[in-house]
């Protein structure tokens, strides 16, 4: 098709490979196939029925619509501000570094469109360095305020400081042309707000939920605004629904990177790093890090049954963590399992400088590619981490494009729901998150959680006897 491809290598994880200690047999590999192969067939029935919405989401053609013609609606910003926190915020900020060039912000030459923001915390230092700043340039500045429930703490608060300075300096009815507001389409806090207030307003699809979003108005409006080729992302997405869908075990990547983690966490490797060699792909791997684990930490099974599983997912970044995780990687407990992400060709390159003569020590770099150097440290890491019997898979981007990254986000959420099936658990809802935000309310003061504000009082008191 002329299309660049997303391809996924797991021969570093087979018995050939690390030995059968450590690697996985063929026997074996049949008996995950056995085991996977009704759970596709499930997936894709319950897909059919509408349980599991996110894998219609790069069908949604009137959606890119939509948002690419309120993208050009923003064409007169130069701030977008995206207000969010966790699958509200982690995709836009995958989206943005992989797709647009690293000093986007800083050089206007190197962007097309405004510069992003993306706030997904409440750390009164950022931002109130970031609203002193944005204050002059307000006028210019649209905010995107994205929560599904439209409850969350954070970006609640986030969203009534914005209003508060652009209704102190613009007016009432400034909100409207400065805020777009992304969330569900008939219920909640914000959309309430959205109602009252008259605000544009994109919608969370129905049953799709936060950390499965990004190829929602979720991610995609962030991404149109700033350039990115959205229906090439929902294209890659798409093509690689066909193959996530394949029944057959060998054939479907989804299902044998949910087989091979599921595998080795059975026996003992409960740590699943994924190593981007690729600054673009790093906060892939922050995104990542979230969807596995909310999904896939879960005490109960769907039988209500205590099982308190769930893989812990690791990020780290080639080559800069080599110099800071590879010790514990290569020489510490034999308990991971290891996802490189490589890049094969990255359309741009830069030649090494020439070594001087005092030092020729470093003739061996003079007028290499740096992509050459990277390479060449992803495979040399995988070697060492091999000739350690560490199992490793790596995800190959023939180029980073919109195209692959909607294979690559689709690849990731089809291996957690089959993942979530083989660990027999719920893999899209996140119970153990409600108590910390019930807290959050109590502590605040919300009235209706004053007892458990009592419950908590203990735990704010400092006891002196314990501190050094
Ligand atoms: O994946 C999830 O469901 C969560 O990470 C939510 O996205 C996050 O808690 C924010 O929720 P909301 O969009 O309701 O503000």
């Amino acid at each position: 098709m002329g299309q660049h491809q997303l391809k996924f290598y797991y021969k570093n994880v087979t018995a050939g490979v690390l030995g059968k200690e450590h690697g996985i047999t063929e026997e074996q590999f049949k008996h995950l196939a056995a085991k996977s192969e009704p759970l596709i067939k499930q997936l894709n029935a319950d897909r059919k029925s509408g349980r599991i919405r996110y894998r219609d989401l790069p069908y949604q053609d009137k959606t890119a619509e939509q948002v690419k013609n309120i993208a050009e609606q923003f064409k007169w910003c130069r701030n977008f501000v995206v207000l969010g926190i966790g699958g509200s915020a982690l995709g836009n900020i995958a989206l943005q570094t992989a797709l647009n060039p690293y000093m986007y912000n800083l050089d206007a030459s190197q962007r097309k469109g405004p510069r992003l923001f993306v706030f997904d915390n409440v750390d009164p230092q950022q931002m109130s360095s970031f609203l002193n700043w944005l204050d002059g340039e307000l006028d210019k500045t649209v905010f995107n305020v994205i929560s599904k429930s439209g409850r969350t703490a954070e970006t609640a608060a986030q969203f009534l400081t914005v209003c508060k300075m652009l209704e102190g300096k613009f007016g009432r009815e400034a909100l409207k042309k400065h805020i777009i507001a992304t969330t569900d389409p008939k219920e909640g806090t914000l959309r309430k707000i959205v109602d009252e207030f008259g605000l544009r307003s994109l919608e969370v699809p129905d049953g799709v939920g936060g950390r499965f979003s990004v190829l929602s108005p979720v991610g995609l409006l962030s991404a149109a605004i700033c350039g990115i080729d959205i229906v090439q992302l929902l294209a890659g997405a798409a093509d690689m629904d066909k193959k996530v869908s394949d029944v057959n075990f060998y054939k479907n990547p989804a299902a044998v990177n949910a087989a091979i983690n599921y595998h080795y966490y059975n026996r003992n490797k409960r740590i699943s790093v994924m190593m981007p060699y690729s600054f673009a792909l790093k906060d892939l791997a922050d995104w990542y890090r979230q969807l596995w684990a909310e999904s896939l930490g879960k005490a109960k099974d769907l039988a209500g049954k205590d099982v308190f599983v769930g893989p812990t997912p690791v990020k780290a970044l080639g080559a800069t963590d080599q110099h800071s995780q590879v010790q514990l990687y290569r020489e510490g407990p034999n308990d991971k399992l290891f996802t490189f992400l490589a890049v094969e060709d990255f359309d741009i390159d830069v030649q090494i400088g020439p070594a001087p003569e005092v030092a020729l020590e470093l003739e061996y770099l003079t007028n290499q590619k740096m992509s050459r150097l990277l390479n060449s440290e992803k495979l040399a890491t995988e070697y060492a981490l091999i000739a350690s019997q560490r199992p490793c898979i790596t995800v190959i981007f023939e180029k980073i494009c919109p195209y692959t990254i909607g294979q690559f986000i689709y690849l990731f959420e089809t291996s957690t729901s089959i993942a979530g099936m083989l660990f027999g658990i719920n893999a899209y809802d996140q119970p153990a998150v409600e108590l910390g935000k019930e807290a959050t309310f109590a502590l605040m003061g919300k009235s209706e959680y004053a007892e458990l504000g009592e419950r908590i009082k203990p735990f704010a008191k400092i006891d002196d006897q314990f501190i050094i």
